[in-house]
């Protein structure tokens, strides 16, 4: 299963991408192998002055493996009430109309304040329904982050954990199904 983990900001030490690093040994526990995808690596110097549409050698190298996916799993934080603008960016490079089509995708939210990133997911969410991705419903979003993630143990709170690992269960299921539908 190709499954990726594209941790949704460019902020360099995000919490997101250490959230992304814990949850990929969750999917390896399970017999899956996910690569983390960081938007930190996003190539943002080659598209200044808008080359939407164009051929850019780097960008069609860091999409590349987000296409090829079979699923992709965003770890999303919340900046001012929404998702990271280095995120639209990324989507307003993906092919038109065809790049998530179909595609499962789930969400972990991740944020400082109390509300978990819902508002950033939940506008995220309208952007791939737009695109007509496939949305796994299973959504978890980890509040006051500081206090309750440990990148080593995880979630200090016994039932988000289980949260977390039954949307890892889930959604493995989730891909597993919509690849034999399709095959
Ligand atoms: C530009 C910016 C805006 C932010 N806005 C919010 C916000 O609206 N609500 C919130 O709960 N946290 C907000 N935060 C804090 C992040 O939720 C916090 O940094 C958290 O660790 C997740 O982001 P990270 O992956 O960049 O570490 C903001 C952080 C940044 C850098």
């Amino acid at each position: 299963m190709n499954l990726k983990i594209i941790s949704s900001t460019d902020r360099p030490n995000s919490v997101s991408l250490s959230v992304s690093k814990y949850v990929k040994t969750l999917y390896e526990k399970e017999g899956v192998t996910p690569d983390i995808i960081s938007l930190e690596d996003f190539p943002l110097a080659d598209v200044q002055g808008g080359l939407y549409g164009k051929k850019i050698p780097s960008i069609e190298a860091f999409r590349a493996p987000i296409l090829e996916a079979d699923g992709l799993l965003f770890v999303i934080p919340e900046y001012n009430g929404g998702f990271p603008g280095i995120l639209k960016i990324l989507i307003d490079y993906l092919p038109f109309p065809n790049a998530f089509v179909g595609l499962p995708m789930a969400y972990i939210g991740v944020a400082a304040g109390a509300f978990g990133s819902l508002r950033a997911v939940e506008q995220f969410q309208m952007v791939v329904n737009y695109r007509n991705g496939l949305q796994f419903p299973e959504r978890v979003f980890i509040q006051r982050v500081n206090n309750a993630f440990d990148p080593k143990g995880g979630l200090n709170n016994e039932m988000q954990q289980k949260l977390l690992e039954s949307q890892t269960q889930g959604f493995i299921e989730f891909i597993r199904t919509n690849k034999i539908n399709q095959d």
